[in-house]
């Protein structure tokens, strides 16, 4: 592993078989002083967390468990740390022939439509301080990576079974980080905000929005406001501009 990682310019490596959760590691690092880059993995989780207090699976020898402490040097929204997140794996998956990963909004990585990778930032306050980001980042390698369709709440694959051969989890790992650090160098610039504006799925398609505490509405997904919120039209016309969603979903899924 640290071999995999050599000559990048992290501030710390922590490596572990299994562990409860890379996120609690890292931010009990975070806490601790843990220096800017410090990173965090593991080969099993056995309290993974995703968005919305849902579980992550991840089974041994099977998928990219990652988190990295980051010490913003200024103020960016926490959403510019999920497309931090998933840019970077977007970047790695382009290494793969015949490959197109999109973002599905806020913080799913997709290939050919179908869920590989998701990711969790959290922010660490101190009063109004904001002292670290934990970026998590999980990403399904092996189809034992995959959880059941039943827990599921979108259908999800693996980056084996979508490029149609065997991937190497150091390698998928080192590019995730080289995009890390290329995508963190330029948070927050209109380049930044131009790259993830092209991955986001659906653009232009027809998608369902659930809030978090509302009804479902449909509308057409234009793309992204300058803060990184999504905007889409709804069928008054009236486009609305958002800061967070339960769900999106395609109105039909197009290859
Ligand atoms: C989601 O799609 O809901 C986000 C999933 C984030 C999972 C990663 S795996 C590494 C890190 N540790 C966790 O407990 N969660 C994130």
């Amino acid at each position: 592993m640290h071999a995999a990682l050599a000559g990048l310019p992290l501030g710390a490596v922590h490596v572990f078989m299994q562990i409860g959760s890379t996120n609690d590691e890292a931010a009990r690092l975070a806490e601790a002083g843990a220096p800017d880059l410090t990173l965090v993995t593991a080969d099993e989780q056995t309290a993974g967390r995703g968005r919305a207090g849902r579980r992550w699976f991840t089974p041994p020898g099977s998928a990219l468990a990652v988190s990295l402490v980051l010490r913003p040097s200024r103020p960016v929204p926490l959403g510019h740390y999920a497309a931090l997140g998933a840019l970077a794996v977007c970047r790695a998956l382009g290494a793969f022939p015949r490959v197109e990963a999109r973002i599905k909004w806020p913080n799913d990585v997709l290939l050919h439509q179908v869920k590989v990778a998701g990711v969790l930032p959290e922010a660490h306050w101190e009063g109004d301080t904001l002292r670290a980001v934990v970026l998590g980042i999980g990403v399904n390698v092996t189809p034992k990576a995959v959880p059941p369709p039943e827990v599921l709440d979108f259908p999800a694959t693996c980056v084996a079974q979508a490029v149609g051969r065997a991937v190497s989890r150091l390698a998928l790992l080192r590019e995730i980080v080289e995009g890390l650090l290329y995508w963190r160098a330029r948070l927050g610039t209109a380049d930044f905000l131009r790259a993830w504006e092209d991955r986001l799925a659906y653009r232009g398609a027809e998608v369902w929005v659930t809030p978090v505490d509302g009804a479902p509405w449909r509308g057409v997904l234009l793309g992204l406001d300058a803060e990184g919120r999504l905007r889409v039209r709804d069928e008054r016309g009236r486009v609305r501009a958002l800061h967070q969603v339960a769900h999106l979903r395609p109105v039909a899924v197009t290859e």
